[in-house]
């Protein structure tokens, strides 16, 4: 058996931020203050936070530096080019429209093109795409492969797409492909499925969306595992999967590494005079949409930075690593592992707690108790429903592990496995969960538990 390494961080540290770790018995009582519910911790009380990895990643020295020559005027400035050279050299689209995050991309699309009653059908819609399609009328439906070989779980099934097509044809409003493919563990999508979707999208005359928020680390998954790590420029292959795409909306918050951020991307002429109203509108003018000239000055150098192979071999070796030793030590991760996090499988990891007590959301506190780890549950608290005073569970019950970019170490990841261990020998401090306030929706982010046992 071969050992996996973490790889060497590709950066020296030049800059701290202090963490620490509260005593036990602090934790518990920052746990009981926040009803249980983790999105209630103050960051200060967190020692590794995994929540997230939108937003929270690290900018480069160059970025750094890049803000402090922002150019702040409110037309046309030197930032605004700086940001455009490097998006458009990207995608190769003459229209690109910065915004300030990802939903914003995908609310000003949906509004402008025709969404009423129209199916999109995608490899794995992201949540604020499929509530910005559906709260227009849309339908939006996923469908992942579940066949396809590993690691590209993240493709779409081209057949069942066709099949739908065929039968709705003209209530399709479009292909969209995500990448990589959040909802279903950041998993990738291979370069032939994209030419294959690309392929059946203009068969059919349909138009090809694209949501290319983790576009670099799925470009890393194409370079190493489909084609064999040949060549090394990674920025020519992102180029390469963006032609195939009549529209693409990017959340900058992941693969731009910048903290806030995002651009809408349309090669079509009409449809840009469209997006140019809407934008002015709800964002700001065209040259900064909801960005400072700052932000976008960081944007330009972050998402050349994002495509460079040490930085992603050590991104995702970072992921590889802590999901093979966590699987060493008989923890049920998800397989294969995705590019920005690993996930978890509560309900095998305890599975003398019921869907309905949430097991996800034990496991997640129970990592904040044992080592200040705080994660997210994506189980039943999220997706779970009451029909009719019955419970609907949801498909999974998870707990995902997002990594921030640029943030830790390997001796971070290291206490992550070690309080995994400690959490496996351990008995949970409670049997499970009982919700006692909730808003009817998205409610994990601000739901109360009560502990039952
Ligand atoms: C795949 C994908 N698309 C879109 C978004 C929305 O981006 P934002 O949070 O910047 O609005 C996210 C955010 O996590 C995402 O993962």
């Amino acid at each position: 058996m071969t050992e996996i390494m973490h790889p060497p961080e590709p950066f020296k540290i030049k800059m701290t931020e202090p963490i620490w770790l509260l005593p036990r018995k602090q934790r518990y009582e920052k746990l009981k203050e926040a009803h249980y519910n983790l999105f209630f911790l103050r960051s200060r009380d967190v020692f590794i936070d995994l929540l997230t990895d939108s937003g929270t990643g690290a900018m480069s020295q160059d970025q750094w530096a890049a803000m402090l020559l922002g150019d702040e005027a409110y037309a046309g400035a030197r930032s605004w080019e700086e940001f455009y050279s490097v998006a458009n050299d990207l995608t190769g689209c003459e229209h690109i429209f910065p915004v300030h995050q990802g939903r914003a991309a995908e609310r000003i699309i949906f509004s402008v093109v025709d969404t009423d009653g129209k199916i999109f059908i995608s490899n794995g819609h992201f949540d604020t795409t499929r509530a910005n399609i559906e709260s227009r009328g849309g339908i939006a439906i996923d469908l992942p492969d579940e066949n396809a070989k590993s690691p590209f779980k993240g493709n779409l099934d081209i057949a069942r797409a066709e099949e739908l097509i065929k039968q709705k044809r003209d209530r399709i409003g479009g292909l969209i492909l995500t990448l990589t493919n959040n909802t279903f563990g950041g998993v990738p999508v291979s370069l032939e499925n994209i030419r294959q979707t690309y392929e059946l999208a203009k068969k059919h005359d349909l138009p090809l969306y694209m949501d290319i928020a983790r576009i670099a680390e799925n470009v890393y998954f194409i370079w190493k595992y489909e084609l064999n790590e040949e060549g090394d420029d990674l920025w020519e292959i992102g180029k390469e999967i963006c032609r195939y795409a009549d529209v693409l909306m990017m959340s900058a918050k992941k693969d731009g590494l910048v903290n806030m951020g995002g651009m809408l991307c349309v090669r079509d002429d009409t449809l840009a005079e469209q997006i140019k109203i809407d934008l002015i509108l709800g964002e700001g003018f065209p040259t900064y949409g909801g960005l400072a000239g700052r932000d976008l000055s960081a944007l330009a150098v972050g998402l050349k930075e994002a495509f460079q192979l040490p930085y992603l071999e050590y991104r995702i070796g970072q992921v590889r690593y802590l999901w093979h030793r966590l699987k060493e030590i008989e923890i049920p991760v998800l397989k294969p592992h995705g590019g920005h996090a690993v996930y978890v499988d509560a309900a095998k990891f305890y599975p003398d707690i019921p869907p309905e007590k949430y097991p996800g959301q034990v496991l997640a506190c129970m990592l904040y108790l044992e080592g200040g780890i705080r994660t997210v549950e994506i189980g039943s608290v999220m997706f779970g429903k009451e029909e009719n005073g019955k419970f609907i569970p949801a498909p999974k019950e998870l707990v995902r592990l997002a990594i921030p970019r640029r943030i830790y170490t390997q001796s971070h990841m290291d206490h992550v496995i070690r309080v995994f261990e400690q959490v496996k020998n351990k008995e949970s401090f409670c049997k499970g969960f009982r919700i006692t306030k909730a808003m009817p929706y998205l409610r994990h982010f601000t739901a109360h538990f009560e502990p039952v046992n």
